[in-house]
C-alpha cells in the first residue's frame, strides 16, 4: 500500500503526534478532539465469514484497519467519524456488521462518534444488532436516518437501501438488495421538512447519488443547503447537483472512495468553518489486491493515487439563488 501524505495532513490542518510519551487518556475532550473535523468513510464491504464467499473481497479486512489508524494518528482527533455505507461485502450478513463494529471500535475507544448510512449491500436489522447503541439515534422509526453536528454545520444522513419489495426489515438472502438507492414518502417527506427548517448551513449524505433516489431538486432548491456527499461509486469525485441550466442554486457533490474494496481506496476528512467547508480526499490505494501487497503498483494506479490524495473540495456557504432570487 502507497502511503504517501503529500499534501495530505497539511490541507487537513491536522497534525501527527510523534511523541511516543504521549499520553491521550491525560488530555481532554475539549483539546484532543476537533469538533468540526469528521473523518468519512465508506465502501468498507467486509465479510465476516470467509465461507460465505470463498473468493469475495478479503482486502478490506486488511486496509480498513490501516485507515483507521491514520485516523487515530490524526491530532487533534476528529470529533466524529461517519461510514457512507456498504459495511457488508455483498449481501449485508450479521457477521459483516459485527467484524465492522469490531474494526471500527477503536474509533469510538478513542472518543470519535460514529455515524452511518445503509448501502446497497447492507441489512437494516443485522446492522441493528450489530450497533445496538444507533437504535436512539434514529430520526425515523423505519429508516437508518441521522444526524450530525458540528459548531458550525449539519450532515444529515440518509437511508438509501432499495430492499426487495416487503423485506425492508427481513434478514438477509443471497438475492441481496437492488443495487440502485432510493426513499420512501416518510424519508422524503422528512427530507423536505428538515431541509426547509434548516437555520443552519445543512449538508445531506447518503451512500448513492442523489439522482438515484430523486432528490437532486429538494437538495438544490433548499436555501441552507449546501452539500451533497456519497459513496457507492469508489471513485473519488467532485460534481455539483442543479436543476436545469438557469437554475443558480448549485450544490457542490463529493464522491468518497472506498475503505478497502475495489477502485479509489481511502477515505477523506470533512472540517467545516463558518463559512464553509472542506473534503480532504485521502487515497492510499488503486484496486488494493492482497496478492500484490509486496509488489509495486501499475502506473495507472500510482497515478490515481498521486492524483487525489491531499485533494480538496470546498463547500462554501454561498447560493446566488438566495440572493438573485433564481
Ligand atoms: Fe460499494
Amino acid at each position: 500500500m502507497e502511503l504517501t501524505r503529500r499534501g495530505f495532513i497539511a490541507g487537513a490542518g491536522a497534525s501527527i503526534a510523534g511523541c511516543a510519551s504521549y499520553k491521550r487518556e491525560t488530555l481532554s475532550m475539549a483539546t484532543s478532539h476537533d469538533p468540526n473535523l469528521i473523518a468519512f468513510l465508506s465502501d468498507i464491504h467486509l465479510l465476516g465469514n470467509a465461507a460465505r464467499w470463498k473468493d469475495g473481497p478479503d482486502q478490506s479486512s486488511v486496509v480498513l484497519p490501516q485507515l483507521v489508524s491514520e485516523i487515530l494518528a490524526l491530532r487533534p482527533l476528529p470529533a466524529h467519524a461517519v461510514v457512507f455505507g456498504d459495511f457488508s461485502a455483498s449481501c449485508g450478513w450479521e457477521e459483516d456488521f459485527r467484524l465492522a463494529a469490531a474494526s471500527l471500535k477503536p474509533l469510538s475507544d478513542a472518543g470519535i462518534a460514529l455515524s452511518c448510512a445503509m448501502g446497497n449491500h447492507d441489512n437494516r436489522a443485522c446492522f441493528l444488532r450489530a450497533f445496538p447503541e444507533y437504535r436512539q439515534r434514529l430520526l425515523l422509526p423505519e429508516r437508518i436516518v441521522s444526524k450530525v453536528s458540528t459548531p458550525n454545520a449539519d450532515l444529515v444522513l440518509l437511508d438509501t437501501l432499495k430492499s426487495r419489495p416487503g423485506r425492508e426489515w427481513a434478514e438477509p438472502t443471497n438475492e441481496g438488495n437492488f443495487v440502485e438507492g432510493t426513499i420512501d414518502a416518510a424519508q422524503r417527506k422528512w427530507l423536505a421538512e428538515t431541509l426547509a427548517a434548516a437555520t443552519r448551513p445543512t449538508f445531506v449524505g447518503a451512500h448513492h447519488p442523489a439522482r438515484e433516489p430523486g432528490i437532486v431538486k429538494e437538495v438544490v432548491n433548499a436555501p441552507a443547503a449546501f452539500g451533497y456527499i456519497f459513496g457507492h461509486n469508489h471513485v473519488v469525485a467532485e460534481g455539483f447537483l442543479h436543476d436545469g441550466y438557469s437554475n443558480t442554486r448549485t450544490v457542490q457533490t463529493a464522491t468518497l472512495p472506498s475503505g478497502g474494496f475495489w477502485g479509489d481506496i481511502g477515505y477523506a476528512l470533512f472540517r467545516t468553518f463558518e463559512d464553509r467547508a472542506e473534503l480532504t480526499f485521502r487515497q492510499t490505494d488503486f484496486y488494493f489486491n492482497r496478492l500484490w501487497q509486496d509488489r509495486p503498483r501499475p502506473k495507472n494506479w500510482r497515478e490515481r493515487v498521486r492524483m487525489h490524495d491531499g485533494r480538496m473540495v470546498t463547500f462554501w456557504y454561498d447560493k446566488p439563488g438566495n440572493f438573485y432570487g433564481s
